[in-house]
């Protein structure tokens, strides 16, 4: 591909110039790939093909044969951790180092356009696919997606931001419809899109293969025109999920740029048919191809940046090296009593659990990478402590089969050290892109032995390998838990390195753990029946739902745990027309240096529309020494304090004194503050159909109908209802079109018009 990348000469004019050289057909062709993970090239026109690939968390280069699925092979390459543990990281400035470490190895290998990030909100923790997906939430997914895609492009290497949208489980992916409401649809589940379009101008944004709201969205002129173009100023190319076409024809003008993989000149085939018979308007070929063709030029320009060459090698130690700090970074510290972490090198200790030796280190699918290198953490535990230090049982097996003899010498082994570190995890057949999981359990034998070893020695530290979250039950009999995720190929040095302290852990849960599967959100609402999934949990996802509800988590949204603590102090907000500025203290009041995830979370308690108590708006990673104090500044964007209303189709700031928490987590909050903020009064022109209410509220209307009121009932009967308000609540919701010509009330439908037509006209 290296060859492809370099023929491009003839891409000086711009796009629409070169595509108005093109015949019908020619850009009909450029509109679908030419193989599994090329484009089409045009010689004649000097258009070379550029090569897609993905992704998310490495690059799975093809040479051999090709599949979406993780099944041939692939060029080695960095596996960096997938995104559940780049998540935990809370870091933009990390996530943006390992973009661009990505785009090197994209770019040293051809690649123009590299499949990732997954910024899919993680609606249930049953997803097959959330070890691909950064969070439950849409502005920290969005923050850190950004980063992501500001790294890679920064190499000259396209992003394609994933997937696009409401693709929140792998059951039936191909042609479910996701049926979700405005406001979720908006506030949850687009925002994260919005953000990276916004902040970072993706290259590509690639459809997902499900419908919305019925609709295919590779096939659907709302989402991709009007609101990805129109609404965000997208201005870069939509790809079709690998398959995800239904009707090319439909598809085009409905925004969907590029088909992903080719389809033999079937799709082209169609198109130019339908421009023939009148149905497609040619005029959406020139859009589509000059998409492609402004795709290309920018791979091209990418290929040839910074080195001159598109054969630039890149770091491979360097990369690993990354890839650990990363992993370290990732993994969250969830529980951690009497210090029991970290260790002492002095410490003799039990390493039991198959995953030790064996990691589990990312998930199964289109994004599975072959790796440059493998760390196990045995190896790195015995490196940190010694071999005299450190003895192994594997104590059950990874697939499942019987491993009952290997109870036995673990347990024997874990009753003879002064610790165990026990490896617990998913095994790869349980969690995969394609299908979701049916429970969130451990496998039973593992949780077995986990009794056993605690039996035998209750100093038994819990490190966990999983790309989605699993019911913890045996939280309380453990002194610690590390969760450790999906870490990639550097997975089992950097558990060493937390293990053993060289890395204070500064992980955050992106994602609640719940106590049990029942009690999450879309428990009810996943799946779906008949090819639809009712969102029917609306706004209230992850944290969102077990705050507005009061109930108990596991762990709660954005909780970790480090070995220094850390002091909140000297909270003040203030609010302008940008938004708000966050101001206070962090201090590390512990005796090593550590790295606190300071969030801020609003609310609005006395809003007219239904909200989560509390929302993440902003973050901050502060790393500090010890005994360190460091004032922190946190913008929130005043967009950010919005939510989508439905009454005018658009985003409304609402007046009012919101709520501003700070805090470790969103059940740990340390300081808070109140703030006015100015806002927007939506005015909607009154109507017959407007409340009483809504008419006492109208500044003009208002004193009049108060007036009516207060004469009304002045005539009823005296009973204590009427007193302090009662009647205004009766009829509060009565609309104004009704009240005309009930009995005994005195106004006409005529006044009551006038009413409204002379509010209207002053407020116009
Ligand atoms: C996945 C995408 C991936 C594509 C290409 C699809 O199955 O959903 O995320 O980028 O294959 O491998």
């Amino acid at each position: 591909m290296t060859d492809t990348l370099n023929t491009g000469t003839g891409l000086g004019a711009p796009a629409s110039e070169i595509v108005a050289e093109l015949t019908l057909e020619e850009k009909a062709s450029l509109t679908s790939g030419a193989s599994f993970w090329t484009t089409q090239g045009i010689e004649r026109a000097g258009i070379p093909a550029i090569v897609l690939t993905d992704g998310p968390h490495g690059v799975r280069l093809q040479k051999g044969s090709a599949d979406h699925l993780g099944i041939g092979d692939s060029v080695p390459a960095t596996c960096f951790p997938p995104a559940v543990a780049l998540g935990s990281t809370f870091d933009p400035e990390l996530l943006e180092r390992v973009g661009t470490a990505l785009g090197e190895e994209a770019r040293a290998e051809g690649v123009g356009v590299l499949l990732g990030p997954g910024i899919t909100i993680k609606r249930s923790p049953l997803c097959g696919r959330n070890f691909e997906y950064l969070s439950e939430d849409p502005i920290v997914s969005g923050v850190l997606g950004s980063a992501l895609v500001r790294g890679l492009q920064s190499q000259g290497v396209g992003g394609s931001l994933k997937h696009f949208a409401a693709n929140n489980q792998e059951h039936d992916r191909m042609s479910s419809s996701s049926d979700v409401d405005p406001r979720p649809l908006r506030e949850i589940y687009l925002r994260g899109f919005q953000r990276v379009v916004e902040d970072a101008q993706p290259w590509t944004v690639m459809c997902s293969y499900n419908r919305l709201n019925g609709v295919y969205t590779s096939e659907d002129p709302w989402l991709l025109n009007t609101v990805l173009r129109d609404e965000w100023g997208f201005d870069g190319l939509v790809v079709s999920d690998w398959g995800a076409v239904n009707d090319r024809v439909v598809g085009l003008p409905a925004g969907l740029d590029l088909e992903m993989p080719s389809s033999d000149g079937r799709s082209a085939a169609a198109l130019v048919a339908a421009v023939g018979d009148g149905s497609l308007d040619e005029s959406a070929l020139d859009v589509g191809a000059r998409r492609v063709v402004e795709l290309v030029q920018k791979a091209v320009a990418g290929a040839r940046s910074s080195t001159g060459s598109v054969d630039a090698a890149y770091d491979v130690d360097a990369h690993h090296a990354l890839a650990r700090e990363a992993a370290g970074r990732g993994a969250v510290l969830l529980k951690n009593d009497d210090a029991i972490l970290p260790l002492d090198a002095a410490t003799s200790v039990a390493v039991i659990g198959a995953f030790a030796e064996k990691p589990r280190y990312q998930g199964a699918g289109s994004s599975l990478i072959n790796p440059t290198k493998l760390d196990n953490a045995l190896d790195a535990i015995t490196e940190y402590a010694g071999a005299d230090h450190v003895s192994y049982a594997a104590g059950f097996t990874i697939d499942g089969s019987d491993g009952t003899e290997l109870v036995g010498p673990a347990v024997e082994l874990a009753a003879s050290k002064d610790v165990v570190v026990l490896f617990l995890g998913l095994p790869g057949s349980y969690e995969s892109e394609g299908f979701d999981r049916d429970d969130l359990h451990l496998p039973a034998e593992q949780l077995a032995l986990l009794e056993a070893v605690v039996a035998a020695n209750p100093r038994t530290v819990v490190v966990l390998a999983n790309g989605g979250v699993v019911e913890l039950p045996f939280a309380g009999d453990v002194p610690a838990i590390l969760e450790g995720w999906l870490g990639g190929q550097a997975g089992g040095s950097a558990i060493a390195d937390v293990l053993y302290g060289a890395v204070n852990p500064s992980g955050r849960l992106a994602e609640t753990i719940p106590v049990k599967l029942s009690d999450t959100p879309a428990y009810l609402n996943f799946g779906g029946d008949f090819g639809h999934v009712r969102y029917g949990e609306g706004l209230f996802v992850g944290y969102r739902w077990y705050d507005a509800r009061d109930a108990e988590v596991r762990y709660p949204f954005g909780h970790g745990l480090s070995y220094t603590t850390f002091g909140y102090s000297e909270l003040s907000v203030a609010a302008d027309a940008s938004g708000l500025t966050v101001r206070l203290t962090v201090t590390n009041t512990g005796d090593r240096a550590g790295r606190e995830v300071v969030q801020v979370y609003t609310g609005l308690a006395a809003s007219g529309v239904q909200r989560a108590p509390r929302e993440i708006k902003a973050f901050a990673n502060v790393a500090l020494e010890a005994g360190e104090s460091r004032q922190v500044e946190i913008a929130v964007r005043n967009e950010d304090l919005a939510y989508w209303d439905i009454r005018v189709d658009r985003w409304v700031v609402e007046p009012g004194a919101y709520s501003v928490e700070v805090g470790a987590s969103s059940r740990d909050i340390r300081l808070s503050a109140v703030v006015e903020v100015e806002g927007e009064k939506v005015r909607l022109p009154l109507s017959l159909e407007s409340s009483i209410a809504e008419l006492a509220a109208d500044p003009i209307a208002g004193p009049i109908v108060m007036q009516a009121m207060g004469s009304f009932a002045s005539g009823m009967a005296d009973t204590d209802i009427f007193d302090e308000g009662g009647l205004e609540k009766m009829m509060a919701s009565f609309p104004i079109g009704k009240l005309a010509g009930f009995p005994g009330v005195p106004v006409t439908p005529e006044q009551i018009q006038q009413l409204i037509d002379l509010s209207n006209s002053q407020q116009a």
